[in-house]
């Protein structure tokens, strides 16, 4: 089935495209949207800027729950610049009042409505904690997002997490790196299972959001399975970032791993957490471009390593000093985003990250509130992306890199 491209029936009254909206299906897929008339802007010129002015672009999957507005918007306007791609993804629990602020705040913004790269899964999934539907959700945003856009990486994050970096600063780092293949995959990976071994690898579950309209929690099958003989089982972090030709095999799955790796995984709890990299580590082909990184700052709760805690101004410092673009998670409003906004992003309130796409001659202070269509292309790094370059020289001098991939 080809994909459509539906834009909301005021774009066929030939109003610029406020709000791209892209599924799968021709159904309606939910009330609350396809119903909501957003709110048109005056601003009638439609901007096409070509996204191949960047050396490359990422295509970002946020993922959102119940009660996860406010925070979502903050991260969107955080991560947000001119040529990425954005695709949010609610949780079907969510309310309809939630899902419509959503889709009114994506309208809205003048800057997303202009370039129209900030996309809403139209049909969104029921999401089980630790099931599989998790990672359904995932697959189902790489696979609208290769069908609709062009992009070097995808990223995925929740409305819990928050940049570290610029996007300029990232756009300027791979750049930096201009050496750097672009199908390198950043999965943080093992195969000692450790207490996995037991909690992970040989339980059953079933999702009932496979199947069941109402959210409940996954249950246990009573018998246990054996460990896989037909593949090695790793695990790792459930933040990954994909080079576009993974993530294409992964949904496509020509040579079949992928796809047989998913149906085992249907019945493994906290899929996410193992599936990437399984296919990954099992793949002749793609094994060799594994950084094993999440690139993400998480303070965990001592082993089981299952529960992060929430950040907050006394872990500033060492954020900083990880040099990782992202940390996680954060609660809403937490003072330290604000300090990260201030010292890191040089984003002011409900404004955007800064970057040279909108900076104003001139203008001090400087706060990033329109597109300056002269200034697209032009890179302003900010503080971060010294210290993710030499986080990254290190994860991938020759040995730190082929030693640790797929072990
Ligand atoms: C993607 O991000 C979400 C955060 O919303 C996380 O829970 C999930 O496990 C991640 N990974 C995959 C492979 O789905
Ligand atoms: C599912 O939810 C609907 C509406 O909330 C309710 O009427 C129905 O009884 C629920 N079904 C089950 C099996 O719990
Ligand atoms: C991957 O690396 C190994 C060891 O360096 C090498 O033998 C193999 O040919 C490489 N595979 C590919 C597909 O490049
Ligand atoms: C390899 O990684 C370690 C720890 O991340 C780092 O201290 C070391 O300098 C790296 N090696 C090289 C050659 O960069």
């Amino acid at each position: 089935m080809g994909i459509k491209i539906f834009m909301i029936s005021f774009i066929i009254t030939s109003i610029p495209l406020i709000f791209l909206y892209i599924s799968f299906s021709t159904e309606p897929a939910s009330i609350s949207i396809t119903n909501f008339k957003p709110i048109l802007s005056s601003n009638n010129v439609l901007l096409k800027p070509t996204r191949d002015s960047y050396p490359v672009n990422f295509a970002y999957l946020i993922s959102a729950s119940k009660g996860d507005t406010k925070k979502l918007k903050r991260a969107l306007l955080a991560l947000y610049h001119p040529a990425n791609h954005y695709l949010i993804h609610m949780d079907r629990e969510a309310p309809e009042e939630e899902q419509r602020e959503v889709a009114e705040f994506v309208a809205s913004e003048p800057v997303f409505s202009l370039v129209n790269n900030v996309y809403i899964v139209g049909k969104p999934n029921l999401v089980t904690y630790r099931g599989p539907t998790m990672l359904a959700t995932t697959l189902h945003a790489m696979s609208m997002l290769l069908r609709c856009c062009k992009w070097d990486w995808f990223i995925n994050l929740s409305a819990s997490d928050y940049p570290l970096v610029t996007q300029d600063g990232m756009v300027n780092l791979i750049h930096a790196f201009s050496e750097l293949p672009r199908d390198l995959n950043f999965i943080q990976h093992s195969s000692h299972l450790g207490w996995k071994l037991n909690k992970r690898a040989k339980p059953m579950i079933i999702d009932p959001a496979l199947y069941s309209l109402n959210k409940s929690e996954i249950w246990w099958v009573i018998k246990q399975r054996t460990l896989p003989s037909a593949f090695k089982l790793y695990t790792g972090s459930a933040w990954t970032i994909l080079s576009r030709s993974f993530a294409e095999y992964s949904i496509v799955g020509w040579d079949n791993l992928p796809r047989t790796l998913l149906l085992y995984y249907t019945n493994f709890v906290s899929s996410p957490e193992g599936y990437f990299q399984t296919v990954v580590c099992n793949s002749e082909d793609y094994k060799n471009t594994t950084v094993n990184h999440d690139l993400h700052y998480i303070a965990w709760d001592n082993p089981p390593k299952q529960h992060p805690r929430s950040l907050g101004p006394k872990d500033f410092r060492r954020m900083v000093l990880s040099s990782r673009p992202f940390a996680r998670k954060f609660k809403q409003n937490n003072p330290v985003l604000d300090k990260i906004d201030r010292d890191l992003l040089k984003r002011h309130r409900r404004r955007y990250t800064y970057g040279g796409w909108c900076s104003e001659k001139g203008k001090k202070p400087e706060a990033c509130s329109g597109f300056q269509s002269e200034n697209y292309g032009v890179l302003r790094p900010g503080p971060g992306s010294r210290r993710l370059k030499n986080m990254l020289t290190k994860l991938l001098s020759g040995r730190n890199f082929t030693k640790r991939q797929c072990r």
